[in-house]
């Protein structure tokens, strides 16, 4: 299929989430496009989020004991730096925040209404919405002042399918993006001298998950394929208590219901927390995930009791039960584990700079170290919010060319796959992504996931590009799952149980090296990959 240039702009953004809006509003009043399959204000799974945002705004709270509890959870692989420099930052994020009209919860006397969740010492969540709406809240602040800013182009019904680099190669600057308009399955180009990754995560990829439907990792593929650097590829975070009512995505019953004391019990009614952690409900939620799953492999349920906590702040989660036909002051509310956070991604610097010349990341998509291997609650939207930021002003900063001066050579471009409909196969990968490369692991799964995702990935390579991105992604995912040999944080292997020292760093993989690390691991004589 040939593509036409559709329009050209300074910045393109891809993905119309909290990332993608806030940075396209701090980079006005340059002129930016983003790119969306959704409309405006549409399903994204910042809308989602419930719990809030992270920042030390408390009056008894500190800088340090926010910073020393997000490296404490990360479990020894979190970049310090990346950590000290967002978490400093986040509450000036706040205010600008506000600025831009998101109605926190405050008390009468003006104070922040805060939440406490897993591994924070103190109540440290800005929530809004009386309660566990925050997400809500965000999404129609940041659309609305994006209706307001004229400078900003907004393209819905658009799939971003490749970055453009110059010369088509892996090694000139980025020129834009070639997307297709879905509906008409018309391939569109977007040029630009910068582009913005937003794309949000993968927890789409395995069959129980918190996270919307397009949430399959594209933003990865796109990077991966245009020769970025990605990491931490392997670590998962599944998420101890989304609703177990058959509704898909499942909903969240948010982890504050548990920093207010709610507690987990088993199929015999037993709490089973204080077994596992010294921490209980409020143990990293690796931890309390990895719980849940050994209870429902031996007693086939685990239920959250809210039964002796207020949860009249928690209208979302009283609604999802209602759904359900569940009172949470009366009744036991079943909870199942769900994929919710990717820790990693594409690989970005504190500016939020890729490994690619011209291409920006910023929220779930990218990877800047500040999780580690496993996030703690609500730290996520605080890093969207400054990294948005962040990447905005370091474009502002580049004095990059205009985008006249951006000519692309269409002849030279890669033609898109003929279609991007969603196909059966698409739920195959997510029951191999589930049951071999999902809260536990182990080698002999992986090798056979591995052979079940090539098989698939080679049928739709250049016919389908979205089963294509989704079986690549997959595994590169279970790629960087093998060869990490240890457990850490949200990457289990029940053939390495345990933290290994020499592994106690960030894992950074090219395309490249992941193709050579997948024939490695398929054909045994081979010699062993090596990753950064
Ligand atoms: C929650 O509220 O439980 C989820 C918040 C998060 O994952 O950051």
């Amino acid at each position: 299929m040939t593509s036409e240039i559709e329009d050209s702009a300074e910045v393109v953004i891809i993905g119309a989430g909290a990332a993608g809006l806030f940075s396209a509003l701090t980079l006005a009043p340059k002129r930016v496009i983003v790119l969306s399959k959704e409309p405006l204000g549409g399903i994204c799974a910042s809308a989602w989020a419930q719990g809030g945002i992270a920042a030390a705004v408390g009056e008894k709270d500190t800088i340090i004991s926010h910073v020393s509890d997000t490296i404490k959870a990360a479990a020894g692989t979190a970049d310090t730096e990346v950590v000290d420099v967002l978490i400093n930052e986040a509450p000036r994020y706040v205010k600008i925040l506000e600025k831009y009209g998101v109605r926190f919860d405050r008390d009468n006397t003006g104070t922040f209404r805060l939440s406490r969740e897993a591994c924070h010492t103190c109540r440290r969540v800005l929530r809004a919405a009386a309660g566990d709406g925050f997400g809500h809240e965000l999404m129609r602040a940041l659309t609305e002042a994006v209706k307001k800013t004229p400078s900003i182009l907004f393209k819905e019904g658009i799939t971003a399918e490749k970055i453009i680099r110059s010369n088509g190669t892996d090694k000139g600057s980025v020129q834009g993006v070639l997307g297709r308009q879905t509906k008409e399955n018309k391939p569109m180009i977007f040029t630009a001298p910068a582009v913005i990754l937003a794309t949000g995560g993968i927890g789409n990829l395995y069959t129980v998950t918190t996270n919307p439907p397009s949430a399959i990792g594209r933003g990865i593929a796109m990077a991966a394929r245009a020769g970025a650097q990605l990491s931490d590829l392997e670590f998962v975070q599944f998420h101890p208590t989304a609703l177990d009512t058959n509704e898909n995505p499942a909903p969240l019953a948010t982890e504050s219901l548990r920093g207010e004391g709610a507690h987990l019990l088993n199929g015999l009614g037993e709490k089973f927390m204080p077994k596992y952690h010294k921490m209980a409900e409020m143990a990293p939620r690796d931890v309390v995930s990895r719980a849940i799953f050994a209870q429902l492999q031996k007693s086939q349920k685990v239920f959250l009791d809210c039964r002796h906590i207020d949860v009249t702040h928690f209208p979302a989660f009283l609604k999802t039960c209602a759904r359900a036909g569940l009172d949470p002051e009366h009744d036991l509310v079943p909870v199942v584990l769900a994929a919710h956070y990717h820790m990693g991604g594409v690989a970005t610097d504190l500016k939020g700079r890729t490994s690619v010349p011209g291409l920006w990341a910023c929220g779930e998509v990218a990877a800047t170290g500040l999780h580690g291997a496993n996030r703690i609650a609500s730290n996520s939207l605080m890093e969207v919010i400054v990294m948005g930021g962040r990447a905005a002003a370091d474009i502002q900063n580049t004095g990059k060319p205009t985008p006249k001066k951006v000519k692309i050579n269409i002849k030279a471009l890669p033609t898109l796959p003929q279609t991007c409909v969603p196909q059966p196969e698409e739920n195959t990968l997510r029951h191999i992504m589930t049951d071999m490369a999902g809260i536990v692991r182990h080698k002999q799964d992986m090798i056979k996931a591995l052979r079940h995702i090539i098989s698939i990935e080679q049928k739709a390579e250049g016919v389908n590009s979205q089963l294509a991105d989704r079986a690549l992604v997959s595994r590169m995912i279970v790629i960087s799952a093998l060869h990490r040999t240890e457990s850490r944080g949200g990457h289990y292997r029940a053939d390495y149980p345990k933290p290994v020292k020499s592994w106690q760093k960030r894992s950074f993989v090219t395309l490249k090296e992941i193709n050579t690390l997948t024939y490695c691991a398929l054909t045994p004589n081979a010699k062993k990959g090596n990753f950064a």
